[in-house]
């Protein structure tokens, strides 16, 4: 019988519970039970087309330390992470580092650079828009610095579509008409590519977040981290924030998704009067 046509094999509790335990360790993704039947189905698809016949021999392969397992890996956290994003998701979130921005234009207080993250940036909409609002500060002030945009995720197929940087129509339904004139083009298929002057702009790297103490030993103006942290323990969400201080320069920005974050508080980080937009300032 085709692999096709087979019944899907049941994953056991135990077997969730030792797959759940793995992506945990790993990525610092949590899984609920209610997820069960979804994560049977995705590991199902991968293993059927490694060759492997149940889900204890495949485990066995991908939990192994070789390359071949750690590429198989890479595949299977692919098709498990949440991908979801959109232009200006949480647009006060983005206004938010333009009036932050051009507040440094306007008290000439910037470095020689300025330099944004952003982290778990899906297929690239986040970071995009994140261009799209530092390119308009500098463009106004008519001054030409050097800026970028470094964009992170775990997912290799979220990154190779960040750096296509061509979206449906659907996608691009936030962004704005000006914005879209400025700042997207419209491709014979009907598609829209982000302007290259953008495009060059944002660097997308594979990384993963619970290693952020091995992140680039930088140190960037603002830190953006929406609709990740959420799927990780309250404990991880802390340590990934106290790690990410680090890296911001004194007077750097860090925003997280409004309400990702209930208990985190840091001696040199100090939250914003914000109510729509969960923002917290360096100190020091
Ligand atoms: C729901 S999307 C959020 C995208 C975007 N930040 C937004 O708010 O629209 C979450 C992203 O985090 C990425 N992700 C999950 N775990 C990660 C990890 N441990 N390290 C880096 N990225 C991760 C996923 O691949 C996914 O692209």
């Amino acid at each position: 019988m085709a692999w096709s046509l087979r019944t899907l094999p049941t994953l056991s509790e135990d077997q969730f519970l030792q797959w759940g335990k793995l992506l945990e360790e790993r990525t610092g993704i949590q899984l609920v039970f209610q997820q069960k039947a979804w994560l049977e189905s995705q590991i199902y698809a991968r293993l059927r087309d490694m060759g492997y016949s149940d889900y204890d021999s495949y485990y066995l392969f991908v939990a192994e330390e070789s390359i071949d397992s750690k590429l198989e890996w890479a595949r299977l956290v692919d098709r498990i992470a949440v991908k979801e994003t959109s232009f200006f998701r949480h647009r006060e979130s983005i206004e938010y580092v333009r009036n932050y921005l051009q507040q440094k234009i306007n008290n000439q207080s910037l470095h020689d650079s300025f330099d944004v993250w952003s982290l778990g940036c899906a297929t690239g909409e986040e970071a995009y828009s994140l261009a799209m609002v530092v390119n308009d500060c500098f463009e106004l002030a008519a001054i030409n610095p050097y800026y970028g945009i470094t964009a992170l995720d775990i997912s290799p197929s979220a990154l190779a579509a960040g750096r296509k940087a061509r979206y449906s129509k659907r996608r691009v339904e936030q962004v704005k008409l000006d914005e879209v004139k400025r700042y997207l083009q419209v491709c014979a298929d009907g598609s829209f590519e982000v302007v290259s002057k953008l495009r060059d702009r944002v660097c997308f790297t594979q990384s993963n977040i619970i290693n952020a103490r091995q992140l680039p030993q930088v140190q960037v103006d603002v830190i953006f981290c929406q609709n990740l942290l959420v799927y990780f323990r309250r404990w991880l969400r802390r340590d990934v924030l106290n790690a990410l201080v680090e890296r911001l320069k004194p007077g750097g920005l860090l925003i997280v998704g409004l309400g990702e974050v209930m208990d985190w508080e840091h001696p040199d980080m100090q939250r914003t009067n914000e109510d729509q937009v969960q923002a917290y300032i360096r100190q020091r």
